[in-house]
């Protein structure tokens, strides 16, 4: 028997007992004359004592390392009083060596195993299953594990059905890059990787499972971010004879009940629904963190008739000027201004404007340029406190949004503002249902093809699309985009018309998903559903920055594995035999 016991399990309780312990050794010290080893598995820590007494034993263990993997026999023994250590749970005990086993030799380790490693994180992933040793990597994907088990339990209980679906897939579209995967069997033909279930859980509606869901792994081939990888995981849902409000509330519900079970926060029910319109006024953003204030105000009715030509200017232009007033922020100074400045440009601003507002005036900055009237009126609408500095931007309102909403953060941030211990949630609702793609200048659909338009709208389809609402959601949880889905179109004519208003030819569209085209007509029932972005929800319950943190092997924000070296160069005959041969690039490609 490797052991009998877990090195987590011990406890006074156990005082006089003979156990077998098995793990890697975590540390040792010499303290008069006695050998200290800390022994760790996945479970915890426990103290290993090597006497002088038994000689052949402490030499042995005298010649152990980090990290080696040991197997221990010995007493379970009290503590002396000073001895005892109140930061492990095993703090009271010690085990008595008695035997001692090697069972694995281990190099020195890269960098040491604890939460305060100073290894860059590119060390930290080339020898990945070292790092995911230490506490804070082990804690988060046990954390992982049991989310997940909660919330299998919850879509159980829910009658909703597990069902696996194929990740060899035809390419279809959803916004990003697909992946593709050569066919050896069909040469010059390919499969897709999943971006993720959607049409094939809608035909799972079609065939009249009712409620699915799927921890479903997706694909795609987009840039990285902390926040993006290029495989990730969703819960992915889909009902059928629902309505928003019935996916919202099962939503909302798995929510409520991973942050009760796992941090015993109790979120209000039902979640506040924001419209679109109204988050990207209030705070520049379709996720907007409501953890803190800050909120931009809308100063255009009075900024049209200002005294300062910038902001009169642009609301001629038939733009608009907003702003935040920043508590504390009069005592940044003049370089945080100029970044603060070029960040504004850089995100397509012609300049950012700004004041202090010091005992209840306005001063420095633009105040010189601004009348006692619309001073009044914009420390009435933006109610600054004493030390704050105002921020404004005048532009489209595109632009105000995307510049105000990014400061807000930034200085949120800047200034601590942002309680992190705070659980705020809610759906962004009325979503537009088609965006100009910011490459191409086409018009394509913001949230996917399948989506169902506002039935008031749908007449708008051809006159006025950008004007046309989607039923369409997305959960935000402390400013993260942790779900999104929709209403679907079943009705094949209503999705022909969309197509046509994406200038989606019938050959195209009949190539791309012309078998969901063609299920549609044998008996749709009305569906929708969400995916959730798993890792996104394990970080923000983790208490991470980065979902990289909650993966087990992730990819660097260069696209690489560097434990694996993937992707990498492969064999002649491989590529041989899927008929493929590889264009040498040029050098400056
Ligand atoms: P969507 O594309 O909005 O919807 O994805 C759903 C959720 O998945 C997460 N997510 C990601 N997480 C990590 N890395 C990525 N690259 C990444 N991309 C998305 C986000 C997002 O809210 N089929 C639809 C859902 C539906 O309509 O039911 C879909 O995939 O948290
Ligand atoms: P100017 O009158 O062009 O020297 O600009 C005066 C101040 O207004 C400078 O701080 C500019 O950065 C700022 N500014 C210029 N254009 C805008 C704009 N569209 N929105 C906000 N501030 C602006």
């Amino acid at each position: 028997m490797f052991r009998t016991h877990t090195c987590g399990e011990l406890s006074a309780e156990y005082a006089g007992e003979r156990v077998t312990l098995a793990g890697w050794l975590h540390h040792t010290r010499h303290h008069g004359g006695v050998l200290f080893a800390d022994l760790r598995d996945r479970y915890g820590r426990i103290q290993i004592t090597f006497k002088p007494e038994s000689k052949g034993l402490f030499e042995a263990a005298e010649k152990l390392g980090h990290e080696d993997v040991i197997m221990v026999e010995g007493t379970v023994t009290i503590r002396p009083p000073e001895a005892r250590n109140k930061e492990l749970a095993s703090g009271d005990i010690e085990v008595i060596a008695e035997k001692l086993t090697v069972l694995s030799k281990a190099k020195t380790p890269p960098f040491v195993i604890e939460d305060e490693v100073n290894a860059s994180e590119e060390t930290r992933l080339r020898y990945r299953y070292l790092d995911l040793r230490r506490p804070e990597m082990r804690e988060s994907m046990l954390l992982r594990a049991k989310a997940g088990g909660i919330s299998r339990k919850y879509f159980d209980e829910l009658g909703f059905v597990d069902i696996e679906t194929s990740t060899l897939v035809r390419s279809t579209p959803e916004g990003a890059r697909d992946f593709l995967v050569p066919s050896r069997k069909h040469k010059g033909k390919f499969f897709a990787l999943p971006q993720s279930p959607q049409i094939y859980k809608q035909l799972l509606m079609i065939a009249g499972f009712d409620r699915y869901y799927q921890f479903a792994r997706c694909y795609r081939d987009e840039d990285l971010r902390a926040d993006r990888q290029l495989e990730f995981t969703q819960i992915d849902v889909e009902m059928s004879f629902a309505h928003e409000e019935d996916i919202l509330a099962m939503a909302e519900g798995l929510i409520a009940r991973l942050l009760s079970e796992l941090k015993g926060v109790n979120l209000k029910l039902p979640m506040k629904r924001m419209g679109y319109d109204e988050a990207m006024l209030r705070y520049g953003s379709d996720k907007p963190d409501l953890r803190f204030g800050m909120e931009i105000k809308d100063l255009t009715a009075i900024a049209a008739k200002s005294s300062f030509k910038v902001f009169s200017g642009a609301v001629g232009e038939g733009g608009a000027v907003r702003a935040i007033a920043v508590p504390g922020g009069a005592e940044l100074s003049r370089k945080n201004i100029d970044e603060l400045t070029d960040k504004a440009r850089q995100l397509g601003a012609k300049g950012l404007a700004q004041c202090k507002y010091l005992d209840g005036e306005f001063s420095g900055g633009i105040a010189k340029f601004l009348n006692e009237k619309e001073k009044n009126e914009y420390a009435r609408i933006l109610e600054p406190e004493d030390g704050s500095i105002i921020l404004f931007v005048a532009d489209s309102a595109d632009i105000c949004a995307k510049v105000l909403g990014f400061l807000r953060l930034q200085m949120g941030n800047h200034f601590g503002l942002i309680d992190k211990n705070r659980w705020e949630a809610l759906f962004i609702v009325n979503f537009p249902m088609f965006e100009l793609d910011e490459e191409t200048g086409r018009q394509v659909a913001r949230h996917h093809l399948f989506t169902q338009p506002a039935p008031e709208d749908v007449r708008l389809l051809e006159t006025d699309p950008m004007s046309v609402r989607a039923r369409a959601y997305d959960l935000v949880l402390n400013g993260q985009e942790i779900a999104g889905g929709s209403i679907r179109t079943h009705d094949p004519e209503l999705l022909r018309r969309i197509m046509k208003a994406i200038k989606l030819s019938e050959e195209e569209a009949n190539n791309k998903f012309g078998f969901l085209l063609e299920a549609l007509q044998y008996g749709a029932p009305p569906h929708g559903g969400i995916a959730f972005g798993w890792d996104r929800i394990v970080m923000l319950l983790a208490g991470r920055e980065s979902i990289r943190d909650v993966i087990a092997f992730p990819k660097t924000t260069a696209a690489q594995s560097l434990m694996d070296g993937a992707p990498n160069e492969v064999d002649q005959t491989q590529l041989e035999e899927l008929g493929i041969a590889i264009i040498e690039k040029d050098d400056e490609l």
